[in-house]
C-alpha cells in the first residue's frame, strides 16, 4: 500500500543501524513502532525481535497493524476471500456518498467497485455479528478490503480529493488479494491511541518514532479508509466527503516540538529511534539539543526517494534522519 511517510524502503538502512546500535541481540529485544502507520516497521522488525507492540491513533492503521502482528491463524483465509470476491453487487453507503451513481457527485470510486465495496463490508460484518468469524479474522478481513481498496481508488494516491475522469486502474474490477501475513506468536500487541497518553503505560527496550513531520493530516487524506473501516452512518462533508477527523499535534507548528519533547521525556526505554525528515516541522538542531538533554545521542541519516502522492511516478529526494538516543536511567 502507498501510504505517506512509509518506511518500507528505508527499511533496511533501519534494520542496519538499529542492530548496529542496540547492544546483544535483537531476538531477545522487545520492539515499539508508536506511529506504525502502513506497519512497514513493525512487521520489518516482527521476525528479528522478542515481540512487537504497534500503535497509531488512526482506526484503518489499527486494523491493518492488527491483521499482520495479531492474526494467530489463516485457516479458512483464502477460501473467505474467495467466497468475498464473488458477492453480488450492493448499494449501500459506499456507493451513495463516493460514486457518480448514487448522486452526491463524488467519484473516487467507479459505480461497480463502490458496490462491490459495500457487498464486501456488509458480508464481512455479517459474518462477525452471526459468529461465523471471530474478532481476529474480522480485523484481518478488513484490512485486505482496505489495502485492496486503495489499489482501484480514483484519486491521486491519497483520499483528500478524487479525480475527475476515471484513471484506468480505478476501472480495474475490485478483487481481494489475500494479505503476507504470517501466523504470529501471542506477545505481539497492538493499540489504537494517542502516542503521548499510551507512552506512559508501555516500557521496554527499543521505542522506533515515525511521527508525522508536516501539517499534511493523516486522518483527512486517509477518510475514506476510516470510513470503509467503521461503516457507520454519517454526514460527509463538502465536495470531497470528509468525515470529522483526528488532528495530530505533531502536524501543527504551534505543537509539534512540545510533543516531542513530552514524548521523549514519558518514554521508559532503553533505546530510542526517530525518524525524521529534513523539511521536518521541528528544526534538526532542536531535536539534537533536545536529545542530548536525556542521554547519548547520534545522528545518521540516508537519501531517501520520497513518495510523492500529487505525482505518483515522480519521486524526489529528501533526507531522512535517524536520531539515536541512548537514555540516562
Ligand atoms: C509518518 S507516518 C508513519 C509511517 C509508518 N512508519 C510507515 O512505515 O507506514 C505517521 C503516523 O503517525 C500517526 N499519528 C499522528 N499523530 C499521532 C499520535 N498523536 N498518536 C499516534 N499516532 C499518530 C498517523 O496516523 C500516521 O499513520
Amino acid at each position: 500500500m502507498h501510504y505517506i511517510g512509509s518506511k518500507e524502503k528505508l527499511l533496511p538502512f533501519l534494520k542496519r543501524e538499529i542492530s548496529h546500535h542496540v547492544e546483544g541481540s535483537l531476538h531477545v529485544k522487545s520492539f515499539c513502532d508508536l506511529f506504525a502507520g502502513s506497519g512497514a516497521v513493525g512487521r520489518g522488525f516482527n521476525e528479528e525481535v522478542l515481540h512487537v507492540s504497534s500503535n497509531d491513533v488512526e482506526y484503518y492503521s489499527y486494523i491493518i497493524n492488527h491483521a499482520y502482528l495479531k492474526t494467530s491463524s489463516l485457516k479458512d483465509y483464502t477460501h473467505q476471500i474467495d467466497e468475498l470476491n464473488q458477492l453480488a453487487l450492493t448499494q449501500g453507503l459506499i456507493f451513495k456518498h463516493y460514486a457518480l451513481g448514487g448522486g452526491e457527485k463524488r467519484h473516487y470510486f467507479s459505480d461497480e467497485n463502490a458496490q462491490k465495496i459495500d457487498a464486501i463490508r456488509q458480508h464481512i460484518e455479517l459474518w462477525y455479528h452471526n459468529q461465523s468469524i471471530d474478532k481476529e479474522r474480522y480485523y484481518l478481513l478488513l484490512a485486505t478490503l482496505i489495502e485492496s481498496v486503495t489499489y482501484i481508488a480514483n484519486t491521486a494516491s491519497i483520499f483528500s480529493a478524487f479525480l475527475k475522469n476515471l484513471k484506468k486502474t480505478a476501472h480495474t474490477p475490485l478483487y481481494l488479494d489475500a494479505l503476507h501475513v504470517r501466523e504470529n506468536r501471542e506477545e505481539n500487541r497492538v493499540y489504537h491511541n494517542d502516542s503521548n497518553t499510551l507512552i506512559k503505560e508501555l516500557q521496554g527496550d527499543i521505542l522506533y518514532l515515525d511521527p508525522p513531520y508536516n501539517l499534511r493530516q493523516y486522518g483527512a487524506n486517509y477518510h475514506l479508509l476510516n470510513t470503509i473501516a467503521k461503516y457507520k452512518p454519517f454526514k460527509p462533508k463538502g465536495k470531497t466527503g470528509l468525515r470529522k477527523y483526528y488532528s495530530s499535534p505533531f502536524s501543527k507548528r504551534k505543537s509539534a516540538y512540545e510533543s516531542l519533547k513530552n514524548l521523549l521525556e514519558s518514554a521508559k526505554f532503553k533505546h530510542i529511534f526517530l525518524s525524521y525528515n529534513n523539511d521536518g516541522i521541528i528544526d534538526n538542531n532542536d531535536i539534537e539539543k533536545l536529545m542530548k538533554n536525556l542521554g547519548k545521542y547520534e545522528q545518521v541519516f540516508q537519501e531517501h526517494k520520497r513518495f510523492n502522492a500529487k505525482n505518483a511516478t515522480k519521486n524526489y529526494k529528501t533526507i531522512e534522519y535517524l536520531h539515536i538516543l541512548k537514555k540516562f536511567r
